[in-house]
């Protein structure tokens, strides 16, 4: 079968969603399967991409980003892909039988990408289209979550136009919460734009900050002294039902880093302050309820292929979800494929039964 792995996009996650590409290309069986790079660039313009890791890399500490100069492809009716040089005749590339939409964040991981493909009737891997804009909204995702009966932190919404009316309602609201709060932008991903706020007097930089990312913010109360675990979904082949892996956690501390951001979460330098241990050091008991939720979770907003959710456990060993993410990362630091080693599924097999349960 030939698979279209598509990558970069247009949101903020752009680069990570590159380096996860990197590894992912990698890895596919080219015995079982002929591959064609897709990059989107940050612009939007689809192109075909080398696809060739060390681009795809971080590199002397830049990030990367799809090749812009690259030949423009484009998906014509019949599920080809169609190369088409200005000027010349599209060149057919041929049918594709699965698309594997590598894509972070806004335009990729939130349903659109995945409503063109189903408009084409192009299989592809992981979660349909309500799925994954419920995934990528973290204010709906918790009024799905809490409607399957999982504790989600108490939270406010600030939408753009309460924020421009009425910012000293929004204020008001934030601060019954209790301090410290999280700003979120409300569709966003790998911590871009997310701000731990200590006192009122921070909020209204935060949610500039949150708002460049997005309109809608979301400002959550923090759980007491959580620990932060998470864990992995995959869907059962022939029809079984999802599994989940084993439960890593994330410790961060040091170097000014407050939580899991951009840089504990990818860049060298954040290596240092993050430590992860899979699997986490649990009670057994807790760790089949995360494990539990998790599965609870992912049926919740209807996830297909495969999922990571995100976990509180606080000081009162209260279980409280956090968000799901229907694209995780890849990238070699990224929790998903790790917490699916140590559960017995190497990075090689887990891309092979991504591919699989598309084409199935
Ligand atoms: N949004 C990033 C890629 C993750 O969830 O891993
Ligand atoms: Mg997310």
């Amino acid at each position: 079968p030939r698979i279209a792995v598509v990558f970069g996009g247009r949101s903020s996650e752009h680069a990570i969603s590159c380096i996860t590409a990197a590894n992912v290309l990698q890895v596919i069986d080219r015995d079982k399967y002929d591959v064609v790079p897709v990059g989107i660039t940050t612009s939007g313009h689809w192109v075909l991409e080398s696809g060739d890791p060390e681009h795809l890399s971080i590199t002397d500490g830049k990030l990367p980003e799809v090749d812009v100069t690259a030949m423009p492809v484009v998906f014509s009716g019949d599920r080809e892909l169609v190369v088409h040089e200005p000027g010349e005749v599209p060149n057919t590339l041929g049918e594709v039988d699965v698309v594997f939409p590598l894509l972070h964040g806004p335009w990729g991981e939130d349903g659109t990408i995945q409503g063109l493909l189903e408009m084409s009737d192009i299989r592809y891997v992981g979660s349909g289209v309500l799925a994954s804009a419920v995934g990528m909204d973290k204010h709906y995702m918790k009024v799905v979550f809490a409607a399957a009966g999982l504790e989600v932190t108490p939270y406010v919404v600030i939408r753009e136009r309460d924020w421009s009316r009425d910012p000293e309602s929004c204020r008001a609201a934030v601060d019954k919460l209790g301090y410290p709060v999280f700003v979120k932008p409300a569709r966003g991903g790998s911590s871009l734009g997310i701000s731990k706020v200590n006192s009122l007097d921070e909020l209204d930089d935060a949610v500039a900050e949150a708002r460049a990312h997005d309109p809608k913010v979301l400002v959550e109360a923090a759980a007491k002294h959580p620990r932060e675990i998470e864990v992995g979904v995959l869907g059962g082949l022939d029809g079984a039902s999802p599994t989940a892996s084993v439960c890593g956690e994330i410790a961060v501390s040091g170097g000014g880093h407050e939580f899991y951001d951009f840089e504990t979460k990818y860049l060298p330098e954040g290596d240092e302050f993050a430590e992860l241990s899979i699997p986490a050091d649990l009670p057994e008991a807790i760790a089949a309820e995360i494990r539990a939720q998790a599965l609870t979770a992912f049926d919740a907003i209807e996830a297909e292929g495969l999922a990571r959710v995100d976990f509180f456990l606080d000081e009162d060993q209260r279980v409280i979800i956090n968000e799901i993410n229907t694209m995780p990362g890849f990238t070699p630091k990224s929790m998903f494929p790790q917490v699916w080693a140590a559960s017995g599924v190497d990075y090689k097999e887990l891309v092979d039964r991504l591919l699989a349960l598309a084409l199935t």
